[in-house]
């Protein structure tokens, strides 16, 4: 069976952001809204994940535009006493349909182990939001050639047990791309995300082939369509190009 997966362009803003961002938002939505128009029906599903403060907002902007929204982190418990956390379910309240889990700044800012990892993925699931897992390894690690076994064992550690009832992404974000400008060659990129899809596959045979596999790291409108267009690359997690609904826009259009 071969799946046709529909890519997902998707936005981090990071730590970046007050109420005066959502201009972009809006400007986004209508340079959207006229692409379609043109071109006729979106080729992907577009996706922003802003800062907390603004998600309800963002997700109420959104709302007519078919643009989606999602948070960054979540914390793997439900309620209680997490001074300063938030759950999957208070982003689901709050309009968001996926979350970003174990984002590299994650796991170095807040050492953040696959375990745990693995436990916001499942908590994101039963608060209904689709996770997106993130992986991806150290230019060390590339250098001594672990690059394939370090990802292979992050998928093993945060992707939780899952079954076609409950749909995941898997984001491949090389840390060493992240920010940096520099990305991994094209055939770095196939070579990864054919192993990652390989693995997938191994583990939740059909449900594996139809899960998206992201590549994020310094993904801009420059080199959008020749990394977008690479087999197993089923959209992108962009970061400092997804702030400005002009780069972001160029980027959807190059699915
Ligand atoms: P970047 O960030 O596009 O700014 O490299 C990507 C990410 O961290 O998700």
């Amino acid at each position: 069976m071969t799946h046709i997966i529909t890519p997902i362009i998707a936005g981090n803003w990071k730590m970046n952001g007050v109420y005066a961002a959502l201009t972009e938002l809006a400007a986004l939505g209508a340079s959207l809204a006229q692409d379609s128009a043109e071109s006729g029906a979106r080729r992907a599903i577009v996706l922003i994940c802003p800062p907390a403060t603004l998600l309800a907002a963002a997700s109420t902007l959104c709302a007519a535009t078919g643009i989606v929204t999602g948070g960054q982190d979540c914390h793997p418990g439900k309620s209680g006493p997490h001074t300063g956390d938030i759950s999957a379910g208070m982003l689901a309240d709050a309009g968001a349909q996926y979350v970003i889990v174990g984002h590299s700044e994650r796991r170095t800012d807040h050492g953040e182990t696959d375990a745990l990892v693995r436990a916001k993925a499942e908590a994101a699931v039963a608060a209904g939001l689709k996770p997106i897992i993130c992986v991806g390894e150290t230019a060390a690690q590339r250098d001594s050639g672990e690059a394939e076994t370090v990802v292979e064992s992050q998928l093993a550690g945060s992707i939780p047990d899952s079954d076609a009832a409950q749909p995941f992404v898997v984001a491949y974000e090389p840390v060493w791309a992240i920010g940096t400008g520099r990305t991994p060659t094209s055939a770095e990129i196939a070579q990864m995300h054919a192993r990652i899809r390989a693995v997938l596959v191994a583990r939740f045979a059909q449900v594996g082939a139809g899960v998206n596999i992201l590549y994020g790291g310094s993904l801009k409108p420059a080199n959008a369509r020749e990394i977008l267009a690479i087999e197993h690359v089923n959209g992108g997690l962009v970061g400092g190009a997804s702030l400005l609904a002009k780069d972001f826009s160029a980027i959807i259009s190059a699915v």
